[in-house]
């Protein structure tokens, strides 16, 4: 495997040593959204950037009725609407030339062996040396199907043999625990674990990944890091827009699935984990399952006091009104699919011993804004702090991850004047500021990863286990509880009055974002 040589601070990322290999990219379902809205803009975007390797074959793999031709026409107008940066047409005719198209279902071992054919032809003129790719954005129910026609027409090598085999993974990787492992059993039946790349997008956002560098880069923030200084945590993903086009999938699966599984656990795990002793990816994975392992339980009867969910009610979204999810189109009238998810956490380890971690998701927010806030305790009730009818407002540190980037700080300043007036200010760093262009978007750095066979931000299996072991005891307690009706927030506010019982204390709030 390629190594660079010099430290360089602007290319080197989370892992940073390993450089993308030539290779046929082929995505499954090549000519649906994902693909369209992100896969091909993001490799697009790296071409512009100069880090693609030289050597590259992108391969449409799908049943739809299209060639080659078409399916530039297609990838064209993908970029044209979703790239970061817009089309230039030199750069668009160099990129033209790698796209290609297979068509085939994939329940027929005739496709895979076209596609065989197909890769074997076009990879010479391209200068890939056989490395492949396989990204399933598929759905789950068909993974294995894809996965099996692979093996049957040769396509998959060996572990570590080269040329190499990958082979990507979206979520949902399953419903449930058990659901999940019988998908990863699938997926191991025909490629090694360090083959397998399970994506979950957060993981390559910026912000994200600059949570590791804010943690340990720095000094000041880690030793105030833990149960004695952090009074809680709370992570928000909030999403403005509603179910929209998606209710077949959403409907069977909810924000606890859909976002808490993947992202917030993963963001949370980042958060609270231990310094690892190196970024490798297998040591930056095993810390981040320990945090997994250490999440109490929340089961039974803590389920319905720790969790709470609700579906948004209609509203206004931008002046207009809106309708309660229960009316969106292909939402059954009496779904009680949360839209909306609060819940108390805990992470059992010493660090973390009695601090609350407060996670919450929603669709239908006033609007779309991530971050991870941590709030520090107080300082003791003397001097500044000495009238406990007015506390003062504790240091919060904020880490917005999207969409205005950056990091905050709450800290307490005396008013001008002559009195003693305390007033809380926020020192603010944004990204868009300081650095001016547009961070890349998480495909384009998780694709490059892959083609460096660099799977740091990546799910591993234990990991992506341990997360639905922990959501599948909440999921179960809701099954008992067999409820026909959820608490409604309106659509454009924050979530429903329960969840602002959940954190409520006199100096615990949720933040508004
Ligand atoms: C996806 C969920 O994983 O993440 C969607 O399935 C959600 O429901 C999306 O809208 C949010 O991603 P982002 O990057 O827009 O915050």
């Amino acid at each position: 495997m390629l190594e660079t040589t010099s430290h360089n601070p602007l290319t080197a990322g989370l892992s940073h040593t390993l450089l993308p290999e030539p290779c046929s990219i082929v995505i499954f379902g090549g000519a649906g959204d994902l693909s369209r809205r992100k896969l091909v803009p993001a490799l697009y975007n790296l071409m512009l950037d100069g880090l693609l390797p030289a050597g590259i074959a992108i391969v449409g793999f799908a049943r739809t009725d299209l060639d080659d031709a078409r399916f530039r026409q297609l990838a064209r107008a993908g970029i044209e609407k979703h790239s970061r940066r817009p089309l230039e047409e030199p750069a668009w005719s160099a990129f033209e030339k790698r796209l290609f198209f297979v068509r085939g279902p994939f329940g027929e071992a005739s496709s895979y062996a076209d596609l065989a054919k197909r890769l074997e032809a076009i990879e010479p003129g391209c200068g890939v040396p056989g490395n492949r790719i396989f990204y399933l954005s598929v759905p789950p129910s068909a993974m294995g199907t894809c996965v099996e026609g692979l093996r049957g027409a040769g396509l998959v090598r060996a572990g570590a043999a080269r040329p190499f085999s990958r082979i990507i993974v979206e979520k949902p990787i399953g419903r449930d625990l058990a659901s999940a492992q019988a998908l990863n059993d699938g997926l191991a039946a025909s490629f090694r674990e360090d083959q397998i790349f399970r994506i979950d997008h957060y993981l390559g956002k910026e912000t994200v990944q600059n949570l590791l560098v804010m943690r340990f880069a720095n000094a000041i923030f880690e030793p105030l890091w833990n149960h004695k200084y952090v009074d809680h945590v709370q992570i928000t993903v909030a999403e403005e827009e509603g179910v929209g086009t998606r209710a077949g999938y959403y409907e069977e699966a909810g924000a606890l699935r859909d976002m808490v599984q993947n992202h917030i656990l993963q963001i949370l795990c980042l958060t609270a984990m231990e310094p690892p002793w190196t970024l490798s990816a297998d040591v930056v994975r095993d810390h981040k399952l320990e945090v997994l392992s250490c999440l109490r339980s929340i089961s039974g009867s803590d389920a319905l006091r720790s969790v709470v969910r609700a579906q948004y009610g209609s509203g206004v979204h931008r002046g207009v009104e809106v309708p309660g999810y229960r009316r969106e189109p292909n939402v059954r009238p009496d779904s009680v699919t949360e839209t909306y998810v609060a819940i108390e956490a805990y992470i059992d380890n010493w660090r973390w011993a009695g601090v609350p971690f407060f996670l919450r998701t929603g669709k239908r927010m006033p609007r779309r804004a991530s971050e991870i806030a941590v709030q520090f305790k107080g300082v003791p009730p003397i001097l500044f702090n000495a009238d406990a009818a007015s506390p003062l407002e504790a240091n919060v540190l904020a880490l917005r991850i999207q969409p205005d980037e950056g990091i905050s700080l709450r800290v307490a300043t005396k008013l001008p004047g002559p009195k003693v007036r305390i007033f809380p200010v926020k020192m603010d760093f944004r990204y868009g500021t300081t650095f001016g262009e547009q961070s890349p978007e998480a495909y384009e750095r998780l694709l490059l990863d892959v083609m460096a066979g660099d799977a740091t931000l990546f799910m591993r299996r234990d990991a992506v286990e341990a997360s639905w072991r922990w959501v599948t005891n909440i999921l179960e307690a809701w099954e008992d509880a067999a409820t026909r009706w959820l608490p409604e927030y309106s659509a454009g506010t924050w979530g429903p009055l329960e969840a602002e019982k959940l954190i409520q204390s006199p100096l615990r709030n949720w933040r508004t974002p």
